[in-house]
């Protein structure tokens, strides 16, 4: 024991910004916690005797190392689970995060010469692992399946590869998709990666304006799609919101030659689908007549693998682009320890392959560990609550990683939805997209898991590329709501407004320093508004845009965004981007939108509209507004309420002041504070008046 205590010490003595680490400390040592003990989970001795990072001390071992040595932890991963056509020269990484010593700049294994579809299919089925079945599609309708081994994938990818190249499609040309979850969807994602193509997923939840606007910013070779989707008892033509999306880019100058569309039959008949001769493409009619090999582009690690659009506070979406070699060797390793992956597992993510955490842990990640992935195409309550669980049975899920607002939606609809089902293959659970609350958490892991199963709450962010904060489960105990220690390599620091860095018990500004694998590159096209969004408001660190508080155990808490950007279901939205819809409707004057809490989503969206003189008020005129929203973002977007303000609380400078409109949209109508800067009080009252009409 003088030996354990003499390595624990040493570890309770190493700096480094880990305010984490003399707590845990405190865990392996027995302890305890200042918690009260009915706040901690613990996890099952028989869990943690299995578990990859089965105890704190294990943890502590490997995280010193990766701070102290990132270099040496992250190319002994690189090198030991990887091929690499070409190792990296002599630096495995080189970073600037710091605006007052030049451009920002992230590289990591910089002349290493890889290709992460390679990584993905071929050398899993070279380690022989291509019988394996590597997706289950599980369709909107039950009973109707497919699935694909590791080699079927590997050649219905090489297929899909061959024919882009045969239109021309080459390294480094952007590709939009814009599927649903279909096997089409991972399957383009990688045969783009295959030919070093970027490919840029656009959420089939995206209008057509949307969708427009990442054409033009990205100009692809080509449009990827299909004819329509069902989801839930819907039928959504995307083919057509495609062809409008068109219509709008080309109007940009951005015009596409080729638009290939899969025909989703269960959906829609080809026979019904609107096409323009020349342009469009049956991918069934083109794509099989490719050979089911291709030849591998490699690629050097910071060549760019996909672009992904997500909301910030101005309207215009970001590009956030990803490199290939960090990403790959971060996506892995944080699905492998995040989720305890072990090869018997089969997988279950929830999300979308339009969002980030679909391109990490639904694609990526997981099929870079050679895992079993369910892939499922339709609503999570269709045809009742319990679809979610009857998959879980079907395929025997052991690892099942969802979204707060869905954990919520179910829990209103009743516990019987899920006792109906064993769900005994459940293991692991996975959270994220927004704070998950305790109530949520403890229904998660009492009635879905059997309190039986860890749930990791995994912080991240589009930007991230993989899991920063997140637990390990088996390594230490848990406390609802919170996503307790950082990911190995990530040092988060928690900052006062000033910048700096404050310790202990303490809530502020989330912020990263040094750089980590997965960590995006630039915002395409514009390298500037990166800098400034990102690296300047507390030089020196990444700043995250969330807000955050350190327990007196270490623990994390994330408390929300600080910027101006709701989060809606897990969806990010700017709020500048739905005024800017709402505005451009012809009677809108002006708009101000607050996020406020919603008892499913997290946050609703809440619209102050202001419509121009001379028209009157009218139910008609609220829906005409929603629609505009929907028809310019998507439907995930629409406001959950229009609050009719004949005018906005405004300071003597004109500036909008958010922090009593968000007041008064939350009706806590006593915490107003000072309103005594603004230029017209009476406009508070006013609104007051009208807030339930
Ligand atoms: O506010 C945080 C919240 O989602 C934001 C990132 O959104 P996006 O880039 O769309 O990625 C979502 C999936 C990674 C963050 O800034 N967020 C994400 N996960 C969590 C979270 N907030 C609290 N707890 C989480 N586990």
């Amino acid at each position: 024991t003088t030996n354990h205590l003499r390595h624990v010490e040493s570890m309770a003595s190493f700096p480094s910004g880990a305010g984490h680490i003399s707590h845990l400390n405190a865990i392996i040592l027995g302890e305890s916690l200042a918690s009260q003990e009915d706040d901690l989970v613990y996890p099952s001795h028989d869990f943690s005797r299995h578990a990859l990072i089965p105890s704190p001390h294990k943890y502590l071992e490997m995280y010193k190392r990766s701070i102290e040595d990132p270099a040496g932890f992250w190319s002994d991963i690189a090198l030991s689970e990887f091929y690499w056509k070409q190792r990296w020269g002599d630096q495995v990484y080189s970073e600037n995060l710091d605006v007052n010593k030049g451009n920002i700049k992230i590289e990591w294994f910089k002349g290493g010469i890889t290709n992460i579809c390679y990584n993905c299919l071929d050398r899993n089925i070279d380690a022989g692992l291509g019988g394996k079945i590597a997706l289950y599609w599980e369709s909107n309708e039950p009973g109707f399946d497919a699935n694909l081994t590791y080699s079927q994938l590997l050649h219905r990818v090489c297929q899909l590869a061959n024919y882009l190249k045969s239109i021309g499609v080459r390294k480094g040309d952007a590709v939009v998709i814009y599927l649903p979850m279909l096997l089409e969807l991972p399957i383009t994602m990688l045969a783009c990666a295959r030919i070093g193509a970027v490919h840029s997923v656009v959420f089939a939840g995206f209008s057509s304006d949307s969708l427009a606007q990442r054409i033009v910013d990205c100009k692809p070779k080509v449009v990827i799609t299909c004819n329509a989707v069902k989801r839930g008892p819907k039928t959504i033509h995307l083919k057509d919101i495609v062809d409008a999306a068109l219509v709008e880019s080309a109007k940009d100058g951005v015009s596409i030659d080729v638009c290939l569309t899969y025909e989703n039959q269960s959906a829609l008949k080809r026979e019904s689908t609107k096409w323009q001769e020349g342009r469009d493409m049956w991918w069934q009619d083109v794509v099989p007549k490719y050979p089911t090999t291709c030849e591998v582009e490699w690629v050097d690690a910071e060549d760019p693998l996909f672009l992904l659009y997500t909301s910030g506070s101005t309207g215009k979406p970001k590009g956030v682009l990803h490199t290939t070699g960090g990403y790959m060797v971060y996506t892995a390793t944080t699905f492998k320890y995040a989720f305890d992956y072990k090869e018997s597992d089969i997988y279950w993510c929830t999300a979308d392959c339009g969002w980030i955490t679909g391109h990490s842990y639904v694609t990526y990640g997981p099929m870079l560990n050679g895992a079993t992935v369910v892939l499922y195409e339709g609503a999570p309550n269709y045809p009742d609550s319990g679809r979610c669980w009857d998959i879980v049975d079907k395929y025997k899920v052991t690892i099942f990683y969802t979204a707060p607002t869905l954990v919520r939606s179910l829990m209103r609809d009743g516990d019987e939805y899920v006792t109906r089902y064993s769900r005994k293959s459940l293991r692991v659970l996975g959270s994220v997209g927004e704070p998950i609350n305790p109530s949520a958490w403890r229904w998660f892991f009492n009635l879905v898991g059997g309190s039986s199963c860890p749930i990791s709450d995994t912080w991240w962010q589009t930007e991230t590329g993989g899991f920063m904060i997140t637990p390990l489960p088996g390594a230490w105990p848990q406390k609802p709501g919170s996503a307790t220690f950082p990911f190995f390599g990530v040092q988060p620091v928690i900052v006062d407004e000033k910048g700096n860095e404050i310790d202990g018990e303490c809530s502020g500004y989330l912020c990263v320093k040094g750089s980590w694998p997965g960590a995006f590159r630039t915002l395409y096209g514009d390298h500037e508004r990166y800098e400034t969004t990102y690296f300047r408001p507390f030089p020196g660190y990444y700043f995250t845009g969330d807000g955050c508080s350190r327990d007196k155990d270490g623990y994390h808490w994330l408390t929300g965004r600080v910027d101006d950007v709701i989060n809606v279901s897990g969806h990010r939205i700017g709020t500048a981007e739905v005024e800017s819809a709402l505005v451009s409707h012809p009677q809108c004057a002006e708009a101000a939108v607050v996020g406020v809490e919603h008892e499913v989503k997290g946050q609703g969206i809440y619209a102050f509209v202001t419509i121009v003189e001379g028209v009157s008020y009218s139910e008609e005129l609220r829906k005409s507004l929603i629609l505009a929203v929907r028809n310019q973002i998507g439907a995930f977007a629409a406001p959950d309420k229009i609050h009719w303000a004949p005018s906005l609380p405004k300071t003597r400078s004109g500036k909008i002041m958010r922090r009593i409109l968000r007041k008064i949209a939350s009706r806590q109508l006593d915490e107003l504070g000072d309103t005594s800067t603004l230029a017209e009080p009476g406009v508070v009252d006013q609104l007051i008046a009208l807030a339930d009409r």
